[in-house]
């Protein structure tokens, strides 16, 4: 196992796509938005190791809040997603939102789950450092929870792993923001996580989406990092459900030995990386 202490690599994490063919969402076209993100990535120098989508992938319910959608009619968003992606000439690792379909997520993106309602968490090494994966979503719900099976899962993952550095992903924040509205859909459960977290002081931070605003929150060795979104973004201010139309956003996050860096980029106007 290579020490992460000469750890020389960079990876982006960007999140809650919310990919709705046929559709938008407030006015915006989220697929254009994906790809003028994309559009950005690809010009990284470095070219970064991978990418971490944080969830609310698709979201073609967005388009209809009428009825429940089956999962057939999730397949083509994830078929979009797919396309809009595979720009990327690295490797990307998905995590499930409250938007997402979990059995059509797991038919179109091939993940060779062992059934439909597999939850899709996952774990890999990269110079050193573990990179792990939860998975939160609970169809027809909001907020996110995990439930105990997976939180064993993430606890022995750790224990094997105690030599390396870990960063955790996960779709809802398990720490509140302070503003009332996201507040009321984080994981329900974020105490259990963080309390397997805290029992394990190489994990340095818990990197999450849903919330479509950047925010650092830091308790003792742990720090919870949240990601814009890269097409809606939410207000920093107001307690009560309020959009804004973007700028489009991702995370960066440059490792370097046991330095751990890590900037927002948003794109502002028509232009992309020109304009960062
Ligand atoms: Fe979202
Ligand atoms: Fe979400």
């Amino acid at each position: 196992m290579p020490s992460h202490a000469g750890a020389d690599f960079s990876f982006v994490h960007f999140t809650d796509t919310h990919i709705m063919p046929g559709g938008t969402w407030q006015g915006l076209d989220t697929a254009v938005s994906l790809r003028r993100v994309m559009g950005v990535i690809v010009t990284l120098e470095p070219k970064p190791a991978f990418a971490i989508v944080g969830g609310d992938l698709a979201s073609p319910d967005l388009i209809d809040r009428t009825r429940v959608l089956t999962s057939a009619e999730y397949e083509p968003a994830y078929r979009l997603l797919r396309e809009i992606v595979g720009v990327l000439p690295f490797p990307v690792h998905f995590i499930l939102g409250n938007h997402d379909d979990r059995p059509a997520f797991h038919r179109m993106m091939e993940t060779r789950a062992a059934s439909a309602d597999t939850r899709h968490h996952w774990a890999f090494d990269h110079q050193g450092y573990r990179f792990i994966g939860l998975d939160s979503h609970v169809p027809g719900n909001a907020w996110g929870e995990m439930d105990g099976a997976q939180l064993a899962w993430l606890d022995a993952d750790l224990d094997a792993h105690a030599g390396q550095p870990a960063i955790v992903f996960v779709h809802h924040h398990p720490w509140p923001l302070g503003l009332a509205w996201m507040d009321s859909m984080p994981l329900r459960n974020g105490a259990d996580l963080v309390a397997v977290l805290e029992r394990h002081p190489t994990a340095r931070w818990i990197v999450c989406g849903h919330v479509h605003m950047d925010q650092q929150i830091q308790r003792d060795g742990l720090t919870m990092l949240t990601t814009p979104s890269t097409c809606l973004q939410v207000s920093k201010l107001s307690q009560a459900r309020k959009f804004s139309a973007g700028p489009p956003g991702f995370r960066l996050v440059e490792v370097k030995g046991r330095t751990l860096s890590t900037r927002v980029l948003h794109l502002h106007g028509d232009a992309g990386v020109a304009d960062l």
